[in-house]
């Protein structure tokens, strides 16, 4: 597992999210009560961006259809989603934010979102 400092603190104020990368995987950083959260930033329903979300008591909101994602299991508290976010972990040290990235949790959160677009493709003409 290898840390990417990926923001400075004071950049995820509370009740913030916002967008940024660890390494090569986009993720959704929010901090709610004090803590700092990282998921995918993919939405597990269709794909939507969860950075455009919004914070809430209960986990992060996203904005397109209303499912809320737990900030710690990423399961989804509320549908249409069905299927969990990926989260990662987080360190907060020195003022800067850390993101975990492993191998194994960017590969599941690169396939949702391949999955997830799949979903979103016209159907062909053939068909
Ligand atoms: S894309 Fe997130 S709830 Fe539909």
């Amino acid at each position: 597992m290898e840390f990417h400092k990926i923001a400075r603190s004071g950049q995820i104020p509370e009740g913030v999210v916002r967008r940024f990368f660890a390494g090569e995987v986009e993720v959704a950083v929010s901090r709610s009560d004090g803590e700092v959260h990282a998921m995918s930033n993919y939405c597990t329903h269709l794909d939507c961006l969860l950075s455009s979300g919004r914070v809430t008591d209960e986990g992060l909101l996203c904005s397109c259809h209303g499912s809320v994602f737990d900030y710690d299991s990423g399961e989804p508290l509320h549908p249409p989603a069905t299927r969990p976010i990926t989260v990662f972990p987080v360190k907060e040290e020195d003022g800067h934010v850390y993101v975990g990235i492993s191998e194994e949790l960017a590969e599941a959160a690169m396939r949702r979102r391949a999955s997830g677009s799949r979903r979103l493709s016209p159907p062909s003409a053939t068909s």
